[in-house]
């Protein structure tokens, strides 16, 4: 058994999955806290652990945890990821997006580095064999040269969903910086997602300081429900098109579809299909990293700064959408222009 303990802030839908990282890790989960009775009652039906509350703070300050889980909606993230890292937590795993805006994203490095707190935002999908194998065949020099990509995801919106979107964009092609980028967005049909407003669709063009650029498509833009665009329609939550001066990458996203296989490079009319190899669970992936990183300050791939790399590119796409123009990076915006946008009545329905 492992010399760490961890605790729980939400033990909604998300929240099973850390409890099983942990498990898998061999750490035992000792509190949860969660403001619904009803969520706490499952917590002591699924596990052994004797301590349940209602008030994080009074959970962290009692039960004193090495490792936190912030596994609540979006808009609590920052001030727990603050709270526990005031209170010398050494370790948390805040379920993605980071925050609401990079003035929450600022606070919460800045905490975390105040108090030598790791933090990790779970973009776990980094972990999984397909998008870690891609990773590793583009880096090896598969494709060549890489000089472009695409992106698809088919839910609606970059601040939810799509931020594993923008992640693994970003991931797969080497974590360049952005130069600038330019999108629009639709928000008219006023949808609510994890407690705050989402857009519909979006498309944004994104271009990097190594001259490398991307396409990126999302929601309705991306899925056309009354027109089947291909590929489009054949990705699984997302997909992505890298290409190289020697061939192309063609990940499917989540599952296969069909009999294709997931992962695939193409070179001319060649296809050539990639073995996924079996690796363990992908917040155990995540959570092992931290454990390192806390031991021996190594960078973790998921650490808070790439978490608001990818913020800052959700963000940038709503102000490119705000100000109709081209947003050249670092962004200057703190706060969220989607959210600005509707407040000031531009989304009428
Ligand atoms: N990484 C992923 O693949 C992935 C997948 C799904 C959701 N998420 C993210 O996980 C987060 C949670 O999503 P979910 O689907 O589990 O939501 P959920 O609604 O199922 O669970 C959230 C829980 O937080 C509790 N809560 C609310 N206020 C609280 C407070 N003040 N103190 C303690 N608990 C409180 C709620 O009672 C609820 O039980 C969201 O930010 C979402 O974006 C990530």
């Amino acid at each position: 058994m492992s010399t760490y303990n961890a605790a729980i802030i939400g033990y909604g839908r998300m929240a099973q999955g850390h409890v099983r990282a942990y498990k898998e890790a061999g750490i035992p989960v000792v509190a949860v806290a969660d403001i619904s009775e009803d969520a706490l009652n499952r917590f002591r039906e699924h596990t052994d652990a004797e301590h349940t509350y209602t008030d994080y703070k009074r959970m962290i300050d009692e039960v004193s945890p090495d490792l936190i889980s912030v596994v609540t909606h979006d808009r609590l993230h920052c001030t727990m990821v603050v709270d526990a890292a005031e209170r010398g937590v050494k370790g948390i795993i805040c379920e993605k997006p980071m925050a609401m805006n990079l003035e929450e994203a600022d606070r919460m490095l800045a905490a975390c580095r105040a108090s030598g707190t790791k933090l990790t935002v779970s973009h776990q999908r980094y972990y999984m064999p397909q998008y870690a194998q891609a990773r590793e065949l583009i880096a090896a020099g598969a494709i060549g040269a890489v000089h472009s990509a695409e992106a698809y995801l088919l839910p609606s919106c970059i601040h939810t969903d799509g931020t594993h979107t923008i992640h693994m964009l970003l991931s797969l092609l080497g974590d360049p910086r952005v130069s600038h980028l330019l999108a629009q967005v639709d928000g008219h049909s006023g949808q609510m997602y994890y407690g705050h407003r989402v857009e519909d669709a979006g498309t944004a063009f994104i271009a990097f300081e190594n001259q490398v650029h991307a396409n990126l498509s999302w929601g309705l833009a991306g899925r056309a429900p009354r027109v089947p665009l291909r590929p489009v329609q054949d990705f699984r939550y997302h997909g992505f098109i890298i290409h190289g001066d020697k061939g192309r990458l063609e990940l499917d996203g989540d599952r296969p579809v069909n009999d294709t296989p997931i992962l695939r490079i193409v070179r001319g009319t060649t296809v050539e299909p990639i073995d996924l190899q079996p690796r363990k669970g992908a917040i155990t992936l995540e959570l092992e990293d931290l454990l390192r990183s806390i031991e021996t300050n190594a960078p973790h791939p998921l650490d808070g700064q790439n978490g608001r790399d990818v913020l800052e590119v959700i963000m940038g796409c709503y102000e490119s959408a705000r100000r109709r123009r081209v947003i050249q990076f670092p962004l200057e915006v703190k706060e969220n222009p989607f959210l600005a946008m509707c407040e000031a009545g531009d989304f009428p329905a």
